[in-house]
């Protein structure tokens, strides 16, 4: 069996490495246009950061994992072709700053149609709205040639988050399998069924119609996205009446019908999923006439948005009113810890904002490079999922500098802002920032990742999400 996936990204290259480890008779190739991607993934500096993928790719590449531009010879061969594109939200026209902009989608669809001399299940990997695989059914069904050609798509939501992906793939808490419920579309789901079988328990593996399996995928993420707006909007209440929410979620928690997981507060959430998942269900919910769904979904991102600007607020309001020209310290920049991905990073608003207000931020991040931050402060909403967007002249630049080495990032600064919870800013010598920094000496924790008690012995007025003021504050110093 050959299988081909079209799009090299985060979704596409580490699922297609643990298919190609698990599956060693199945041939793997992973196409994608763009050739510098693909050169880096045949490189030893792979084009992403995940934990565990090199040594997985390492061990596959050249045997059965493949990476290649040539899309059209291994899409034509493949009997299974996944896609994982990119699917950006829509920035101008109908559905603008909402909808899924499927132009990759579709160029994907007419790419298989037109190199296709045999039949072939084609699976819908990166999230789409729903319905979206009876649109590619009629690009599929009209463009090929060849009438003996049979198109079968099945819907097979990717869960994986990212850091954890590995781990994740390897041992998935489920894979949803969605298809026609026909003969042929029965067949199908056996056959990619039997692809996850090498490695995962078949009660796991659980089936589907299409639309289900593709309202899944958006129907997760909402509902993951929904809890962090909850304790986020939970967060807000702490602070202003000297609750602290690591306990408040912590007590809720062990409820077993809400569970522990997914209930820390933070300065947002990010990533290339929650936000566009949910602008998406958004979408198709307006655009089937559910108003009042619409409005229910898009408040979990609106109370994400608050959070971001909340945490702005605070920064300017605890430093007198005024970070203007003030050299702010920003710990983190990836959407989370373990990545180096800053799609949608609160670090993005949260340094716009504190600029606006004439900051001038100095950033330190473990794994994002510095023409990353750049471009990501320059750029406009919704462009980072289009290839190639460009990093432009921006006045937000003159106020960013990126530093290698977080104690120069502390070095005469009025304040650090903690905004991913990468496990080394626990290890640092914060005495040794202290002494260097201006004072009064601030640090705003938007992860709750530090200790607070120690930090303040050491003298620094400490904001933290959802937790009651510094005692120092309290008491008027
Ligand atoms: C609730 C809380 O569960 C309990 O912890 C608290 O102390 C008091 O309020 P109660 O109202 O008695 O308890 O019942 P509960 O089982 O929570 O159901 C509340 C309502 O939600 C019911 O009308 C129930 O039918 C409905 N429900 C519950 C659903 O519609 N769907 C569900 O999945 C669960
Ligand atoms: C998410 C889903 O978890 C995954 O199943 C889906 O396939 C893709 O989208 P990902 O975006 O990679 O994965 O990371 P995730 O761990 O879900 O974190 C998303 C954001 O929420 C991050 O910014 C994270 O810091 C934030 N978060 C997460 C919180 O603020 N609090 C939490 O308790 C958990
Ligand atoms: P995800 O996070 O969903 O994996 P990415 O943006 O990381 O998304 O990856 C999507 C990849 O798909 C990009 O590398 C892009 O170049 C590739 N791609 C988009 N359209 C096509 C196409 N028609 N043929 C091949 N590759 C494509």
């Amino acid at each position: 069996m050959k299988i081909a996936c079209i799009g090299a990204g985060y979704v596409g290259g580490p699922t297609m490495a643990m298919v190609a480890l698990k599956c060693p008779e199945i041939e793997v190739v992973v196409v994608d246009i763009n050739e510098e991607r693909i050169k880096a993934w045949n490189s030893d500096k792979l084009p992403i950061y995940e934990p565990g993928l090199f040594e997985v790719v390492k061990e596959c590449r050249g045997r059965n994992l493949f990476f290649s531009t040539d899309t059209k010879k291994h899409v034509g061969e493949a009997d299974i072709v996944f896609v994982s594109v990119n699917t950006p939200t829509k920035t101008h026209g109908i559905g603008a700053g909402k909808a899924a902009d499927l132009t990759y989608w579709e160029g994907a669809a007419r790419l298989i149609a037109s190199v296709s001399t045999s039949s072939k299940i084609v699976v819908e990997k990166s999230t789409v709205p729903v319905k979206t695989a009876e649109a590619i059914g009629k690009v599929l069904k009209r463009n090929c040639q060849d009438p003996n050609v049979q198109f079968e798509i099945l819907s097979n939501p990717e869960f994986l988050a990212e850091g954890t992906a590995m781990e994740d793939l390897r041992n998935p808490d489920r894979v949803l399998v969605g298809g026609a419920d026909t003969e042929s579309g029965r067949k199908a789901i056996e056959t990619l069924a039997s692809v996850y079988a090498h490695w995962i328990p078949r009660e796991r593996i659980l089936t589907a119609n299409l639309w289900s399996a593709e309202l899944a995928k958006l129907t997760a993420n909402a509902f993951l996205a929904q809890r962090i707006s909850s304790i986020n909007a939970i967060s807000a209440l702490c602070e202003a009446t000297g609750a602290d929410v690591s306990q408040v979620a912590h007590a809720i928690g062990t409820d077993s019908r809400i569970g522990p997981k997914f209930l820390n507060a933070s300065v947002g959430f990010g990533g290339s999923c929650f936000q566009k998942d949910i602008l998406n269900l958004c979408y198709v919910c307006e655009s089937v006439g559910l108003k009042e769904v619409a409005e229910y979904w898009y408040q979990v991102v609106s109370m994400n948005d608050y959070q971001k600007q909340r945490f702005v607020e605070r920064v300017i309001s605890a430093m007198f009113n005024t970070v203007s020209q003030k050299k702010i310290a920003i710990y983190g920049f990836a959407f989370k810890k373990d990545t180096g991905d800053t799609r949608e990073t609160p670090a993005i608003d949260v340094c716009k904002g504190l600029i606006r207000d004439g900051a001038k931020v100095c950033v330190y991040d473990p794994e994002v490079t510095p023409e990353q931050i750049f471009r990501d402060l320059s750029a406009p909403k919704f462009e980072w999922d289009r290839p190639n967007y460009s990093r432009s002249q921006s006045h937000m630049l003159e106020n960013v500098q990126v530093v290698s080495d977080p104690a120069a990032a502390a070095e005469g600064a009025h304040a650090i802002c903690i905004l991913t919870e990468w496990d080394e800013f626990k290890t640092y010598d914060y005495q040794a920032m202290y002494d260097k920094m201006t004072k009064p000496a601030f640090i705003f924790d938007g992860r709750n990742t530090l200790d607070h008690v120690k930090l303040r012995e050491i003298g620094f007025i400490v904001y933290a999400l959802g937790k009651p003021l510094d005692p120092f504050l309290v008491k008027g110093y």
